[in-house]
């Protein structure tokens, strides 16, 4: 179902798509590709909206950090917006201290996305296209990208990442959904439980660039091989998590890159039951726990988000990996396409 949402400043109108399937029902912005609301059964079968999101469009272009968006041309950071490749130096834009961040001030969470709506099978979908041009955001080559959204028979929320350029260039997409899986608006997510299938983590500088270390996680805030609360080890005074005031950092995942979604990540709230699955094609996931969150914004039912009210769990390759050979790769040339896959399972 299509829905007008709302207009930009020029005009332009965004629309919001809203799809059911194997109880999940899911509202899609054309405006940054956003996840406006995500609603899913707690263990009684009542719903809730686990997204942290805004209420208008007016509110998203003002002041979002990236609730619920698509991210591009690179998920994080890279190390002062630069990096070179095949001899050449290209400067990105700059929106975070020194550093580009999120593909920078204007990156595909601020762009209006081309929807498709499909039905195939038993699943039911979006087909969300966009062209970046050559030189956007600093960015060498006309990035042509295609992400699907797809909630499959079982409530699964399924995407699928593509893109092509026409220059080699770098790439790392991914999602910035805000979770809480008692409902956004609830408080805080300490008590979700996460267990994250990753013995190693990349330690940051103070910029939060990775000093290239992939570190173990044993003995440290960041073991989360088994399922512990996320605020358990929250105020330990950790220098990482002092210099990113919480968990803003990129866990190396076991698996690797694999061809097919493996399961990486568990996240529960012991208070709904409801719980979520991850599994990702990708090698890295960048766990956030909301720390820039500080009550100033306002969610669509009304309620304030503080720090610490809803969590990110972006799939990617690693943080500035263009400035670290010894990272997986993010380079993409013309003639090969850039694939990966995520996919959401809920339960309760
Ligand atoms: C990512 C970054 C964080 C922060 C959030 C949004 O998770 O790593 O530092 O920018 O996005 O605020």
């Amino acid at each position: 179902m299509k829905t007008l949402f709302g207009e930009l400043a020029d005009g332009t109108e965004i629309h919001s798509w809203s799809l059911e399937n194997g109880g999940t029902r899911l509202e899609v912005l054309s405006y940054g590709g956003i996840v406006r609301s995500l609603e899913v059964p707690d263990r009684h079968g009542r719903y809730a909206n686990v997204c942290a999101g805004l209420a208008r469009i007016e509110d998203y272009v003002a002041s979002s950090p990236y609730f619920g968006a698509l991210i591009g041309r690179y998920g994080n950071r890279i190390g002062k917006g630069r990096f070179t490749l095949d001899g050449e130096t290209y400067q990105l834009s700059v929106d975070d201290g020194e550093n580009s961040l999120h593909g920078g001030a204007e990156g595909f969470d601020r762009r209006v996305w081309d929807v498709e709506p499909f039905a195939k099978g038993s699943d039911v979908g979006l087909h969300l296209s966009y062209t970046s041009v050559d030189g956007e955001m600093g960015y060498p080559g006309t990035l042509t990208a295609t992400v699907t959204y797809t909630l499959t028979e079982h409530g699964d929320w399924r995407i699928d990442y593509e893109a092509t350029t026409d220059r080699a260039t770098v790439v790392n997409l991914t999602s910035h959904v805000y979770w809480n899986l008692a409902g956004e608006g609830s408080g805080t997510i300490a008590d979700h439980e996460l267990a994250i299938a990753a013995s190693r983590w990349t330690p940051t500088d103070p910029g939060l660039i990775p000093t290239g270390e992939l570190a173990p996680v044993d003995g440290t805030p960041f073991d989360f091989r088994e399922s512990k609360p996320i605020g358990r080890d929250l105020r330990t005074g950790h220098p990482q998590l002092l210099a990113a005031k919480g968990y803003d950092h990129n866990w190396v995942l076991d698996k690797g890159i694999t061809a097919e979604p493996e399961h990486v990540a568990t996240l529960r709230d012991p208070a709904s039951g409801r719980t979520l699955k991850i599994a990702t094609t990708e090698p890295g996931l960048q766990f956030y726990s909301g720390n820039f969150l500080d009550g100033t914004l306002v969610g669509p039912s009304g309620r304030t988000y503080r720090q610490g009210d809803a969590l990110c769990l972006e799939t990617q390759h690693f943080p500035d990996s263009p400035n670290h050979p010894s990272f997986p790769s993010t380079v993409l040339r013309p003639g090969r396409q850039h694939r990966s896959t995520t996919i959401h399972t809920f339960g309760a």
